[in-house]
């Protein structure tokens, strides 16, 4: 989760970096960094933390006529956020900036020490500066020398090159994350997403993947596998807030549509082809740990509900969930074989952060799962695994939720695999399960405007009921959370099974109920719950692959070969469920009334 500008022109190259830089920040602020060549004369910038720290550092700094300049904005994934590892990283006489995972950066940093290279940082980027000069001794220009080291680099990358072998140029190539190019007379730039450039390149041209090739000035050169290539620029809009929204209507329809790419960074580098590697846990890390206690807030809760099912069930491990607010003075028993869980979006919920101190203070072993690196909480664990969804904007958290879950369950499968509780073929049946997950995640048009159409039967009734079981009990619960919170009306989420003991004495044709009935668990047994509803004549909304005739209104999802793949489709159901009533009662989707996305207050 990084973000990357490059320019190339006249004007102060300085000033575009930053400013740029300043409208990717929210992708990352664990160090920052810019490189300029203008004409022999090459500097190179970098500071710790915020952006204000580089610009602190450069105050004294201008760039002069024509030059080539790139900047780089990090949110850690190899290597800590230390000024060294900052980008751009440098080789003899060129600096590299990139975003994504050079997924076979170890062989390629071998094979480069073999040859006598140093390298100064932890970072799989480095590698990409090392072998770019390696090729150039070689290489008859210094474009095939470029196009020798992207050949040879696996996994995601976006990246951008200067080189004072080459000096009014800059390399750029694309594959998995994004990166665009835009223009303006003879100006070009370059960045990961179009906030930077909005104002200063009219026009653009988004590369796709296996793009690459070279930019001067006035002349820019693409290539893929198949030679050179033609490209159209479009125009570029002009209207920044609607670019951050990516066109969409609200930041949390962004970010429920964003889940399915970002479920990708999440697995990127952890799930491999047998097994599930967390860098950030030391190898005997779950030696003494007996059993795991997780404690969290609001969608945090719900994803941590949803993986004590995990735990127990893939891992044998015991594996106890806590409200914090309520963890914190009930008085627990601690013991220090227990591995303490904080799960949180922002790493700041005062609530969370209060109950991960109590832990440590009993001599428990910490781990935080948090989307927002040198958080509060993150620096008081003993561990921290990111989430890597990027910014959540939305106060309803959608991305947060689905990647906590998914960390969640590949620290399932890690532990079972540590502990040797999980066998080879369950553990392989589950990394291919995951591997699907992004796809289930898509959403798609037709279930969109259904969705759309569908939320004008749901603007009144005395309750809303989320049912499920198992795993599915924690989506109900989350389900009926993103309800009341933006459309403001009371919801509950119940384990389709407890129905019976109680509320069922509501039902009648106001009691809109929302059964979650995946196929592939426990689908008879939540058939009957939902009919014995339906037989009180409560309004029955269906989601499931099974057609079901008693529905009043019925949400097909795909047929699923796993329990987590039909979790995520129908979590992405509830989501624009919610968004769609929303905006039907012309709430605010994003900032809902009374909420606050981070709430470090107890
Ligand atoms: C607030 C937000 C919720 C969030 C909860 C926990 O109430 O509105 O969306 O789930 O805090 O936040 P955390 O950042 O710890 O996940």
């Amino acid at each position: 989760m990084c973000g990357i500008v490059g320019y190339l022109g006249l004007n102060e190259k300085k000033e575009i970096l930053l400013d740029g830089l300043q409208e990717l920040e929210y992708r990352g602020y664990d160090s920052a960094g810019i490189a300029v060549i203008e004409g022999e004369k090459l500097n190179n910038f970098k500071a710790l933390g915020k952006l204000e720290n580089l610009r602190e550092k450069t105050k004294a700094y201008h760039t002069e006529g024509f030059g080539v300049s790139i900047g780089h904005t990090r949110w850690a994934t190899h290597g800590k956020p230390t000024e060294l590892n900052a980008h751009p990283h440098v080789g003899a006489y060129s600096y590299v900036v990139h975003n994504g995972i050079i997924e076979n950066y170890q062989a390629l940093k071998e094979e480069l020490q073999a040859d006598g290279v140093k390298f100064l940082s932890q970072t799989d980027t480095e590698t990409i500066v090392h072998l770019f000069e390696k090729n150039n001794k070689t290489a008859n220009t210094v474009f095939s020398a470029f196009e020798e080291t992207i050949e040879r680099l696996d996994g995601a990358y976006a990246t951008l090159l200067i080189t004072e072998a080459d000096a009014d140029t800059i390399y750029f190539a694309k594959n998995g994350s994004p990166m665009l190019i835009g223009f303006n007379g003879d100006d070009v730039y370059f960045a990961s997403s179009d906030t930077p450039i909005i104002g200063k390149a009219t026009e653009v041209y988004y590369l796709e993947d296996g793009d690459y090739g070279y930019a001067r000035q006035g002349e820019v050169k693409l290539f893929d596998a198949k030679g050179e290539k033609t490209f159209t620029k479009q125009a570029l809009t002009a209207d920044k807030v609607s670019a951050q929204k990516d066109g969409f209507r609200f930041f949390m329809e962004k970010e429920i549509y964003e889940q399915s790419h970002v479920m990708g960074e999440t697995m990127m580098g952890r799930v491999l082809d047998e097994n599930i590697a967390f860098d950030e846990l030391d190898a005997d890390f779950f030696k003494d740990i007996k059993a795991i206690k997780i404690c969290a807030c609001g969608t945090s809760y719900h994803s941590a509900l949803t993986s004590s099912y995990l735990f127990e069930r893939l891992s044998k491990i015991r594996c106890d969930i806590e409200i914090a607010s309520e963890f914190r003075y009930k008085e627990p028993l601690l013991t220090d074989d227990t591995l303490f869980i904080t799960i949180s979006q922002s790493g700041e919920t005062a609530d969370t952060l209060e109950a991960l101190k109590m832990a440590k203070r009993a001599g428990l072993k910490s781990l935080s799962i948090c989307n927002v690196d040198n958080s509060s909480i993150i620096r008081e664990s003993d561990a921290a695994i990111l989430t890597r969804a990027g910014i959540e904007k939305g106060v309803a958290s959608t991305k947060a939720f689905a990647t906590q879950t998914m960390v969640l369950w590949m620290l399932a499968l890690y532990v079972g695999q540590e502990k040797k509780s999980i066998s080879k073929e369950v553990l392989k049946t589950e990394i291919e399960a995951m591997r699907k997950t992004p796809k289930s995640l898509l959403v798609e048009e037709k279930l969109h405007s259904q969705l759309t159409r569908m939320s004008k039967r749901y603007l009144h009734g005395h309750g809303f009921f989320f049912i499920g079981r198992d795993i599915f009990f924690p989506l109900a619960l989350e389900g009926a959370l993103k309800r009341k919170e933006i459309s403001y009306f009371h919801a509950e989420g119940y384990p389709a099974g407890e129905m019976k003991h109680g509320p069922i004495a509501l039902a009648d044709s106001t009691l809109f109920t929302i059964a979650l009935m995946p196929k592939t668990m426990h689908y008879e047994k939540m058939k009957s719950n939902v009919e014995e509803l339906s037989a009180r004549d409560a309004t029955i909304l269906a989601i499931s692959p099974e057609p079901f005739e008693l529905a009043d209104d019925f949400i097909q999802t795909n047929y699923d070969s796993h329990p987590m793949l039909e979790f995520f489709e129908m979590m992405v159901v509830t989501q624009l469920l919610a968004l769609e009533i929303s905006v039907r009662l012309g709430n605010d989707v994003d900032m809902p009334r009374n909420l606050a996305k981070s709430v470090t207050v107890e």
